[in-house]
C-alpha cells in the first residue's frame, strides 16, 4: 500500500515506517522537523536498505497535505505529527490545540477532498484521566486533565463524528500506553531535545552520566512500593501494532485500540533493571508528587489481541537493552 506518514521522522514514526518498509509498503514521511531531525530518516534508510520518499512540509498547510497524497497515489495515512509534553501544553494550551487538533482538520479535510479515507491514528492512554478500574478496557468512560490529553480526546470525537457522517471511512484510534526501547541496531530511539520529561528517557541520560539523578515523583502511592506503576512497551512493539492495525483496515470501521502490554511495572522496578542491564548506579531522590500523574495505569490489550491479531512480545528487560543500546551509540542524539 502506498501509506503517507505524517510525523514519519520522529520516535514512533521511524520505528514504524522500518516495519512498513519491511512489509513492502510504500511509505512518505511529511515532518517539519520541529521534534526530530533529518538524520531519522538516513537512518530509517540505513536500517531496511531501501530509499524513504520524504517532504519537508507542515499538515496544517492543506494544499501541500493535498499534492502530496495526489503525487504519491496515497491509499492510507498514519498520522504520527503532533506535539506531547503534556507540561508545555499547560502552558501553551493554544499551540497544542492547532497542532494536535487543526493539523489532523487541515489533514482529514485534505484526504476527503483526495478520496482517501484510511487512517491510523495516534491517541494515547491519557484520554482515560484516573482509571477507575485497571486493567484498563477501551469502552471506559474518557476524560483527560490537560490540554494534551483533552486534543487528544478531542481528535478522537471529530473521528467518530466524521464516521458516523460517512460510514466509508477506515479509522484505527490507536491509545498507545508507555512507548520505550529502541531499534535493535541503536540506529534510531526516542531523541528528546532539553530535559526529557518521560522516566526511560532520563534514567538512560542518568546512568550514561549526562545527568547527575533523577527524581522520583512521589514513593507514597497505594502501591506495591509507592512508587508509581505503568505499563511500558517497546517500541517496536508498538510499531508492528501500527501495521496490524494498518492490515485490519479492509473494513471500514472507526474503531479504538489499547496498545500497551497489560504489565504494570513501578519506577523503583524499571530503575533496578536499568541497573541492571546497563551495570551503572542510576542515582536518586525522592520528590514530591507531579500534578495531574496517577498512583497506576495499564491496558487490558486483549481488544487489540482479538481484532488485530497483535500481542507485545518484548519485556521490560528487553526494552532497558534495547533504550541502552541507542543511548551508548548516541550519546548526544542524533
Ligand atoms: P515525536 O515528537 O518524536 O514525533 C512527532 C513528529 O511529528 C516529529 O518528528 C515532529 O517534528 C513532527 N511534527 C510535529 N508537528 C508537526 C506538524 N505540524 N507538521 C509536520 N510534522 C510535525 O513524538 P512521538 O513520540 O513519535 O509521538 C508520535 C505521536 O504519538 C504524537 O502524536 C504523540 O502525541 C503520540 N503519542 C506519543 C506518546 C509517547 O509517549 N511517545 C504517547 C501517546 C501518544
Ligand atoms: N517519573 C518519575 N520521575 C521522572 C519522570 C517520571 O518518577 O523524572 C514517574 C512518573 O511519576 C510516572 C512514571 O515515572 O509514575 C512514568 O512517567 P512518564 O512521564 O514516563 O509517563 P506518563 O505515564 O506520565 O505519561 C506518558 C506520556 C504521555 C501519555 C501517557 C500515556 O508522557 O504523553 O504516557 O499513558 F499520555
Amino acid at each position: 500500500m502506498n501509506v503517507l506518514v505524517t510525523g514519519g521522522a520522529g520516535f514512533i514514526g521511524t520505528h514504524t515506517c522500518v516495519e512498513l518498509l519491511k512489509s513492502n509498503h510504500s511509505i512518505l514521511i511529511i515532518d517539519n522537523f520541529e521534534n526530530s531531525h533529518p538524520e531519522a530518516v538516513k537512518r530509517v534508510e540505513a536500517i531496511t536498505g531501501k530509499k524513504v520518499n520524504f517532504r519537508q512540509g507542515d499538515v496544517r498547510d492543506i494544499a501541500f497535505i493535498k499534492k502530496q497524497i495526489t503525487d504519491f497515489k496515497c491509499e492510507a495515512v498514519m498520522h504520527f505529527a503532533g506535539l506531547k509534553a503534556v507540561g508545555e501544553s499547560c502552558q501553551n494550551p493554544l499551540k497544542y490545540y492547532d497542532y494536535n487538533v487543526a493539523g489532523t482538520l487541515s489533514l482529514l479535510q485534505a484526504m476527503q477532498s483526495c478520496n482517501v479515507k484510511k487512517l491510523v491514528f495516534s491517541s494515547s492512554a491519557t484520554v482515560y484521566g484516573a482509571p477507575k478500574r485497571l486493567p484498563i478496557v477501551e469502552d471506559t468512560e474518557l476524560h483527560t486533565t490537560n490540554p494534551y490529553g483533552r486534543s487528544k480526546l478531542i481528535v478522537e470525537d471529530i473521528l467518530r463524528d466524521l464516521y458516523t457522517s460517512d460510514p466509508s471511512w477506515h479509522i484505527a484510534i490507536l491509545r498507545y500506553f508507555n512507548p520505550v526501547g529502541a531499534h535493535k541496531s541503536g540506529l534510531i530511539g526516542e531523541d528528546p531535545i532539553g530535559i526529557p520529561n518521560n522516566l526511560m528517557p532520563i534514567v538512560a541520560q542518568v546512568a550514561s552520566n549526562r545527568r547527575e539523578k533523577l527524581s522520583i515523583w512521589g514513593n507514597d502511592y497505594p502501591t506495591k512500593d509507592g512508587t508509581g506503576i505503568r505499563d511500558y512497551i517497546h517500541i517496536v512493539d508498538l510499531a508492528i501494532g501500527h501495521l496490524k492495525a494498518l492490515e485490519s483496515l479492509n473494513v471500514a470501521q472507526c474503531n479504538a485500540y489499547n496498545l500497551g502490554t497489560g504489565n504494570g511495572y513501578s519506577v523503583l522496578e524499571v530503575i533496578k533493571m536499568f541497573e541492571h542491564v546497563s551495570n551503572q548506579k542510576i542515582e536518586y531522590e525522592i520528590a514530591s508528587r507531579r500534578d495531574g500523574d496517577v498512583a497506576e495505569c495499564y491496558a487490558d490489550p486483549l481488544y487489540a489481541m482479538q481484532q488485530l491479531d497483535w500481542k507485545a512480545e518484548r519485556g521490560l528487560r528487553e526494552m532497558c537493552e534495547d533504550m541502552w543500546n541507542w543511548q551508548i551509540k548516541n550519546p548526544t542524539g542524533y
